[in-house]
């Protein structure tokens, strides 16, 4: 089923090359018949591919980066300018924690660090809210989705203070959820993603073990970045027009879990080893 976007334009934050989730996002709502926006920071715009995505889709690029109140403000008029006027969709994709890239252990967190993963993972989810809430930028029945992670409500060895900006992500997704449904009828909900193998899932300390875990564990078998795709598409389009403030899993059952066969068999293995 194809046009499920038609006539709808949106912004989509992330890309940085093929295997990014928000480049998969952006082809699946141009073949829907979306007319977009690419946005990523000036840095990842000059290392990865994304002029690539924009040719494909025939988007403009806008670099900003999401820590930058200056940048969020001028991306926004500037998309206005583009669409000529509101726009009806936002993907926020955007994720980075100085301690998980340098290896440093929760237990022994800069604070500075902690305050960067937080400002460029969560803060900048509501800084790219309040602008477009300022400029009224998003049309009644809009839809806004972010991107989350289970370690938002449990521990995953390795996933670092990612899981606390990702909590605060979720929450700002309610709170601001509320304050933009009641004013302009616009819904905003986070999708929690199974580990994909993408360049910011991939630094993840043992992130091979993870996805191989979470693969066993879950029903299903892990979402690929491009089945997370086709959920943003129906979460931009109109048949979801009254869900909003959710966490909605996309994880192949995961996050519902306590034990698999497949997991135990792995398990026993492991024993069988030692013996
Ligand atoms: N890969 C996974 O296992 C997984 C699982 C669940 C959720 N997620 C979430 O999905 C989202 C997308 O990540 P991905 O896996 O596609 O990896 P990715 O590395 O392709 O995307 C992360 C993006 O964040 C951008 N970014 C970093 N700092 C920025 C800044 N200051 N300003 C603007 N953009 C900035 C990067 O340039 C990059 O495009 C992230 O929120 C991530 O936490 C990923």
């Amino acid at each position: 089923m194809d046009g499920l976007l038609k006539g709808k334009k949106g912004i989509i934050f992330g890309a940085l090359n093929e295997k990014s989730i928000a480049w998969h996002v952006a082809l699946k709502a141009f073949k829907h018949g979306a007319e977009l926006v690419l946005t990523n920071s000036p840095v990842a715009i000059r290392m990865g591919s994304i002029n690539t995505l924009a040719e494909i889709t025939g988007s403009k690029v806008i670099p900003a980066d999401a820590t930058s109140m200056v940048d969020i403000d001028k991306l926004i008029s500037e998309s206005m300018e583009i669409f000529g006027g509101r726009f009806d969709f936002i993907l926020h994709s955007i994720g980075m924690s100085p301690n998980v890239r340098k290896g440093i252990p929760y237990e022994n967190t800069s604070y500075e660090n902690m305050l960067k993963t937080f400002d460029i993972s969560a803060l900048s989810f509501h800084r790219i809210l309040q602008t477009a809430y300022k400029y009224d930028a998003i049309n009644e029945w809009g839809s806004v989705v972010a991107l989350s992670y289970v370690a938002a409500q449990r521990t995953l060895s390795g996933y670092n203070d990612m899981g606390d900006a990702k909590a605060l992500l979720e929450s700002i997704a309610r709170t601001f959820g509320y304050i933009y449904g009641r004013d302009r009828k616009v819904r905003i909900n986070t999708i929690s993603q199974s580990p994909t193998a993408t360049t910011a899932g991939s630094g993840i300390h043992g992130f091979e073990s993870l996805i191989d875990f979470s693969e066993r564990m879950s029903p299903l078998g892990n979402a690929t970045a491009e089945e997370c795709a086709d959920f943003c598409v129906v979460l931009f389009s109109d048949l979801t027009r009254k869900v909003t403030m959710q966490n909605l899993y996309h994880d192949g059952g995961f996050s519902s879990m306590g034990m698999s066969l497949k997991a135990i068999e792995q398990y026993k293995k492991s024993f069988e080893e030692c013996d």
